[in-house]
């Protein structure tokens, strides 16, 4: 059965990151798929205590969503983690599940899960602005993310110019069309 994870990275629910997340899921529009949908901000999860007893064991000292969500990653086919930039990086929300994935990540010499078949990553960025090397730093740091996990990214989606859903909605039909095909794509693969 295929799996596709899907982690908005804003906490902004009616966002634009939300919005093409959810453009994505409708184009899969296949009964078969098993989709996950995580929002950042519903998430329990703390910082990273950086005590690197993950490093020892290959498990965290804290005990709440974070597992799951990796492990909900690792057993997918598909991961999609749509980010805004916040000065210039990834919302610290997001970069906390990242920090704290470090027991799961290929860094971790005692890690206890890793995937077991192919995973293909997609990673998509939001900005206000309009520099394109800034939407690249944050499609970097997801691919980053994914390098560690034996993701291999095959789309980096660059949205700019876009502060409010609005914008989105208003000027970048485009990149709503390419990233529904996308899901057409995925849905296909099923
Ligand atoms: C705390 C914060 C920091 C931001 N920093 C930047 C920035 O450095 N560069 C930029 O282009 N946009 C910045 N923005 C604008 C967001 O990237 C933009 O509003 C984006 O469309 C939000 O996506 P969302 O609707 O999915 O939340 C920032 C927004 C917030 C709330």
């Amino acid at each position: 059965m295929m799996k596709i994870t899907c982690i908005v990275g804003s906490p902004n629910l009616k966002g634009s990151c939300a919005y093409l997340v959810d453009t994505l899921i409708n184009g899969i529009s296949n009964s078969a798929a098993i989709i996950k949908k995580y929002c950042i901000n519903e998430i329990a999860m703390n910082y990273c205590y950086g005590c690197k007893k993950c490093y020892e064991n290959g498990e965290c000292v804290q005990n709440d969503d974070v597992k799951n969500v990796v492990l909900d990653i690792l057993s997918s086919d598909y991961v999609v983690i749509a980010a805004p930039s916040w000065w210039a990086d990834v919302p610290a929300q997001l970069k906390t599940l990242f920090d704290r994935t470090t027991p799961y990540g290929d860094t971790n010499p005692n890690r206890n899960y890793k995937a077991d078949k192919p995973i293909k990553g997609i990673a998509i960025a939001v900005r206000a602005g309009v520099r394109e090397q800034e939407n690249q730093l944050i499609l970097n740091a997801i691919a980053h993310y994914f390098g560690h996990l034996g993701i291999a990214t095959v789309e980096r989606i660059s949205v700019r110019q876009t502060d409010k859903l609005n914008d989105l909605l208003e000027n970048h039909r485009a990149e709503i069309q390419q990233v529904f095909e996308l899901g057409k794509v995925i849905g296909k693969s099923v």
